[in-house]
């Protein structure tokens, strides 16, 4: 990540402060947008932040790779709807994700629903909808065809495959395992076959081996096996698949000596791949589903502080936000050791003054976004802002938890 240096504080690209240490998010200090938008906690997502973002996927990647977004990163409906200019497709994992998908203007038959567990009435939304459902397992198969038999309809399907492989060093591996996601390969081509006939349109393969990867190379081994994993059963399927999704898996460094992912050798080494690929590939469409490194730089959560004190010889810092709203920045989604966050005081820069930790207004000690931070010294009122905060934030967090209001979402 690249940081400001002033006070050692991280402040990521993207974003800056003002003369006055005021931090700048999209050109305007966050106070005037927190104004804007009524109060805090606020997340804040900057559009061009997201188009820079996939601006520099298309220039690396191979020109024919299609880009998904995997909309359970974050599905404020104003981001999904510029993110449905930016993008090729969309991953959703419910109806609820697909109703909001369409309202976004995505096309159906550019939305793919995975998720195992799909009830009769979420088959059936897709089904009539035209969504392609990434099929779970034989008998979500069997319900789905049973479905589009009875409203005379065609079910897009296609195979999610529990890859026999990892995405090495990813934060949350899917594959090489005994998992409810997805088929294991050896059940895969009978049904394959299967989904080639009525009332089935057969619309490809897709693997997902992982999540939160920060190694090129390990992403383009699980990359290469995929495409070897599907020109496998496609042979032994005796099927041509029109379409494979290779997952993602593309992480972000949310802590200090985290490497930003290098674009440059996947696009490389992803072109080396496709251009190797197996003659049963050769009229495949490929796609690349990522979520978190398409949004998460791109958000800042905003809260205030409304007490400060004093206890054991440490100084905390309480604001009106915590884990109900960024429970991912607390340590407490899916993380092993807490860290910090790129996590700074809004209102004011310059040099360290005080070591404070940062926490939320939930009675729980799990509610700490910042641990002993050097900052200036901080006042009641000012704004603390939270980085990394676009993916992962609101719609992952437990909102409901003692009854606070909810945190505000802006895309500017
Ligand atoms: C099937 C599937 N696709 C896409 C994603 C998005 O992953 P990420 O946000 O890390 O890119 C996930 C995450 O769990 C997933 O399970």
């Amino acid at each position: 990540m690249s940081e400001a240096a002033a006070g050692g504080e991280r402040v990521p690209a993207g974003f800056c402060r003002d003369g006055d240490g005021r931090l700048l998010l999209a050109g305007r200090p966050a106070a005037e947008l927190v104004a804007a938008a009524g109060d805090t906690p606020l997340f804040v997502y900057v559009a061009g932040l997201l188009q820079t973002r996939v601006a520099a996927f298309r220039a690396a990647m191979p020109g024919d790779i299609h880009l998904h977004y995997a909309v359970k990163a974050n599905p404020f409906p104003p981001l999904m709807a510029h993110m449905t200019g930016l993008v090729d497709g969309f991953d959703i994992a419910s109806a609820g994700e697909m109703a909001k998908a369409l309202e976004a203007g995505m096309p159906a038959d550019r939305i793919s629903f995975a998720g195992p567990g799909k009830r009769d009435r979420e088959l059936q939304a897709a089904i009539e909808a035209g969504v392609t459902l990434n099929i779970e397992s034989e008998g979500e198969l069997g319900r789905a065809g049973a479905i589009a038999e009875a409203l005379g309809k065609t079910a897009r399907v296609a195979l999610r495959v529990n890859p026999p492989f990892q995405l090495k060093g990813s934060g949350m591996k899917m594959g090489g395992n005994a998992a409810p996601f997805g088929v294991d390969a050896a059940m895969a081509p009978p049904l394959l076959r299967r989904m080639q006939q009525a009332p089935f349109e057969l619309r490809g393969l897709h693997v997902f081996a992982g999540s939160q990867a920060l190694s090129a190379p390990a992403i383009l081994e699980a990359q290469a096996a995929t495409v070897v994993l599907a020109d496998e059963l496609s042979r032994e399927a005796g099927v041509e698949l029109p379409f494979v999704n290779l997952g993602g898996g593309f992480g972000v460094p949310y802590f200090p000596g985290d490497r930003e992912l290098d674009l440059a050798e996947l696009g490389d080494g992803l072109t080396a791949i496709l251009a190797g690929r197996a003659p049963t590939l050769r009229n495949a469409r490929f796609a690349l589903e990522l979520g978190r490194w398409l949004v998460a730089e791109a958000g800042v959560y905003l809260c205030r502080i409304v007490d400060r004190k004093r206890s054991g010889g440490e100084t905390f810092l309480v604001t009106d936000g915590g884990l109900h709203h960024q429970l991912a920045a607390t340590g407490n989604f899916g993380t092993v050791i807490r860290r910090n966050y790129p996590v700074v005081n809004a209102s004011r820069g310059g040099p360290a003054a005080e070591t404070a930790s940062v926490v939320g207004c939930l009675c729980t000690p799990l509610d700490r976004l910042a641990d002993k931070v050097e900052w200036p010294q901080s006042e009641i009122g000012d704004l603390v802002a939270v980085f990394m905060a676009g993916a992962y934030g609101r719609s992952a967090s437990p909102e409901a938890f003692l009854g606070h209001p909810p945190a505000l979402e802006i895309l500017v």
